[in-house]
């Protein structure tokens, strides 16, 4: 197996080569002056199994072009199985049609990794695992998604919200909070969400649960704008939880969402390295590593 990885994951690509105790082959990479990308890969693939590791943030555009430019190029030199490690799979929360005419991206992505030549596809918390796996099955890619929740909330646990009341910010993302919730060992429950298709504004009902003078957590798969958990947040503080924590998967963090967070009353923000940034306080190459050893 040779981990190869793209520009958008250099740190995380060579975390898991490292915990899966395998070299780790970059590919080589460069912009042309009209801003296109050049792409190489080294590492001798013949009969080999390829595992290229990129994920799709900050470019989300530049990063799919240059995954899809690297498993074509991986399939070229012999590979005879690609597999991608795309942590944060950029495009898939448009995983239906809220309005008529409107591109449907998820499927769109998952075609075109198809007919790259993608075999395998692992991803980290994707918005909607079932609707990934339909487009994924109809473009003959076989993916895996791998949840961060209970490493997230072991980091939690360890760090003070042993018990800690665990809320998901809408109920579609109720699945997260129940997995870290068992890990915590608190209570699980979830505010309403609804989003404006239009304008994007997003209203949130906030549900009396008992938080009073306890400690809670936040979970998302997403932080974008971070709109979604300011207002958890500050629902929990109204309810006059005592300390809360923010976590998400992918911490994209735009503009100021982290300032937005703390403002609403977060005490601590915690994200994975799916996307690396200051914030990526717990790492999801283990994660990685041990599912890449078990196929
Ligand atoms: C959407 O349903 C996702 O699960 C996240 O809640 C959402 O993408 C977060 O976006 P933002 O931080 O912009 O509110």
């Amino acid at each position: 197996m040779k981990v190869i990885p793209g520009p958008a994951s250099p740190e995380l690509g060579a975390r898991i080569a490292e915990r899966m105790g395998v070299e780790s082959h970059p590919a080589v990479h460069r912009l042309f002056p009209d801003g296109e990308s050049y792409i190489r890969i080294t590492a001798p693939l013949k009969e080999e199994t390829a595992v290229i590791v990129q994920t799709t943030f900050p470019d989300p555009d530049k990063s799919l072009l240059q995954l899809f430019l690297m498993v074509d190029a991986a399939k070229d030199a012999g590979a005879k199985e690609v597999a991608c490690v795309v942590p944060y799979l950029a495009y898939a929360r448009q995983d239906k049609r809220f309005l008529e005419g409107e591109a449907l991206s998820l499927k769109t992505i998952s075609k075109l990794l198809g007919a790259s030549g993608v075999d395998r596809l692992i991803v980290v918390d994707v918005h909607e695992p079932e609707a990934l796996e339909g487009f994924c099955d109809e473009a003959g890619v076989q993916v895996t998604n791998l949840s961060a929740m209970p490493d997230l909330a072991e980091y939690l646990k360890m760090n003070g919200f042993d018990g800690a009341f665990s809320l998901s910010p809408d109920e579609g993302a109720i699945g997260l909070a129940e997995s870290a919730g068992a890990v915590l060992g608190g209570e699980v429950s979830f505010f309403t969400k609804e989003r404006d298709r239009h304008t994007g504004e997003i209203e949130m009902v906030v549900k009396d649960i008992a938080v009073r003078g306890r400690r809670a957590v936040v979970f998302d798969d997403i932080v974008s704008s971070g709109g979604t958990t300011a207002r958890a947040v500050k629902g929990l503080k109204k309810l006059e939880a005592v300390r809360v924590a923010a976590v998400c998967t992918h911490g994209l963090f735009m503009g100021g969402a982290r300032e937005k967070i703390l403002d609403a009353g977060a005490d601590v923000l915690v994200a994975t390295d799916t996307v690396q940034t200051p914030t990526s306080l717990v790492s999801v190459s283990r994660l990685i590593a041990d599912h890449l050893k078990k196929v």
